[in-house]
């Protein structure tokens, strides 16, 4: 028996026995883990025998008062989740955990003179399993290199926490498909921390998306162009060159959702409509390889990095979706454009466009409004979240979505309500990881976009309460 013949037949086996036996062995989704070739049979194979056990859509878990809270990653994005956490009432920082002991004890002294004193979790690869062990954390907020994601969440919702997890929350189909069977088991929360959907003027379009401002929406154009070319060559931005590592071993968008995320909530995925299939296109690396090849010249480190087959510079995928409607996505980290998210919508009755600035809106007569008559729009769409916070958001980091975040995910915790993005999103929004890779890899095929929702989609209500319909009683303190 081949291996793709056997392993196939395991993921087959996975799905007629749900995940509940299966063990964590099948997370290999290291910097070096090609997507199976047979990913468009097992995706069948799986769907045909896929049951939701529970629906996470708009699902509310019981109130909790003061929120609990472990970190595992502590690079980057982990010390800017403790900062803005660490300023909203009702919550306690009882944990943090990094690979590395220095950053985490480094870390933790930020929190001298405030009210949260965390132990610290170091030194090997499994620790954090112990934070997620602890009888008193609530929730888990996993900030490490996105590959480790769906093994830490997977792991923290058997062990009864809510895991919020950063962003894409998974690299493989399967991995996907473990987060959705293991949140509808455990009944844990497991939410993307898609911090671009707050954005201000992303939470101005979801706004007038769903006033109709748009009419029916038919099409969007979302990105994220931004060059990395200086942090991903850094020796001392990312932990092990985790990033560079990723663009060495795989293609397609490995950072789809900062774009993808906003223009699915404004279309309505897993509310009424779904992804259905997409294709996705590269063009070769102009860039990367040459620049390793440049560095190893002087500096043997780079030696391991000259001579790779790097994902190629421009990713473009197209997404239909089972509505009719259709999405152009880019991801394109290395050309010296500057910082583009593009963030066009198109609809029947109107139209905008966020980059390049300044941000545009049209109502319909094949003209962008004048600067005034935006003001106008903008005052009338302005949703009620950002009247809230965002003055106050304006202080944390990503155009105050950073804070607006993470303080309204507390504030459903803290009032047993839904929360703004589900499992069934960060599934879906994630799976575009391995589809386009591989897409990339068979001449640009189409491949079906699973229905991790099987079949609520159609009736599963909208979630991201912007108006702040319920709740909204959170103070943040600092
Ligand atoms: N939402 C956003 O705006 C945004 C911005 C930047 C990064 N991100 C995401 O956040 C995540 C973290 O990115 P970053 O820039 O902070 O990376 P980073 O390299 O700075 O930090 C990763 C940390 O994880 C730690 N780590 C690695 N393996 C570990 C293990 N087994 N146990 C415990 N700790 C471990 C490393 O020591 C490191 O400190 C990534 O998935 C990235 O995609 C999101």
């Amino acid at each position: 028996m081949t291996n793709k013949r056997r392993d196939f037949l395991k993921f087959a086996g996975l799905a007629g026995i749900g995940i509940a036996g299966s063990s964590l062995d099948s997370f290999a989704t290291g910097p070096s883990s090609p997507v199976d070739a047979m990913l468009p049979q097992q995706n069948r194979e799986y769907e045909h025998s896929r049951i939701q056990h529970f629906n996470m859509s708009g699902y509310a878990a019981p109130k909790i008062e003061n929120v609990r809270i472990g970190i595992i990653g502590l690079g980057q994005r982990g010390p800017s989740h403790m900062k803005t956490m660490s300023a909203i009432e009702g919550v306690e920082i009882k944990a943090l955990c990094d690979l590395r002991t220095e950053r985490a004890v480094e870390i933790k002294k930020r929190l001298e003179n405030t009210d949260h004193n965390p132990d610290l979790y170091s030194g090997s690869e499994d620790e954090w399993k112990k934070l997620c062990q602890r009888k008193d954390i609530d929730l888990v907020i996993v900030t490490t290199p996105w590959y480790l994601h769906a093994k830490m969440a997977i792991y923290a919702m058997e062990q009864g926490k809510h895991v919020a997890s950063e962003v894409p929350a998974a690299g493989t189909i399967e991995e996907c498909w473990k987060l959705v069977e293991t949140a509808e088991r455990t009944r844990k929360h497991c939410m993307m921390l898609e911090n671009y959907s707050y954005m201000p003027f992303q939470l101005l379009m979801l706004n007038m998306a769903r006033e109709g401002f748009f009419g029916e929406m038919v099409h969007g154009d979302c990105a994220y162009n931004t060059s990395k070319m200086k942090n991903n060559f850094n020796k001392n931005m990312y932990w092990n060159m985790w990033w560079l590592r990723q663009y060495a071993s795989r293609k397609g968008n490995i950072y789809p959702t900062h774009g993808l995320g906003p223009i699915a909530q404004m279309m309505d995925i897993n509310r009424g409509d779904r992804f259905d299939f997409l294709v996705s296109v590269e063009s070769k690396d102009f860039a990367m390889a040459a620049k390793a090849k440049e560095l190893a010249k002087t500096d043997n480190y780079f030696d391991e990095f000259a001579g790779k087959d790097y994902r190629g510079n421009m990713s473009t995928t197209v997404i239909k979706t089972k509505q009719g409607r259709t999405i152009v996505l880019q991801h394109d980290a290395t050309t010296p454009s500057p910082h583009n998210m593009i963030h066009g919508l198109y609809g029947t009755k109107g139209a905008a466009l966020y980059d390049p600035q300044p941000p545009r809106i049209s109502a319909g007569k094949h003209e962008w409004v004048s600067a005034k008559e935006y003001e106008k729009i903008e005052r009338k769409y302005t949703p009620e979240i950002f009247h809230r916070m965002g003055e106050l958001a304006k202080r944390s980091g990503h155009g105050g979505s950073d804070l607006m975040i993470d303080w309204h995910l507390i504030d459903c915790l803290h009032n047993g309500l839904p929360l703004d993005q589900d499992v069934y999103d960060a599934a879906a929004w994630s799976s575009v990881v391995p589809l386009t890779d591989w897409s990339v890899r068979n001449d640009s095929n189409s491949i079906k976009v699973p229905d991790f929702t099987a079949g609520a989609w159609k009736t599963n209500k909208r979630n991201m309460d912007i108006n702040l319909e319920r709740g909204g009683t959170t103070k943040v303190i600092s």
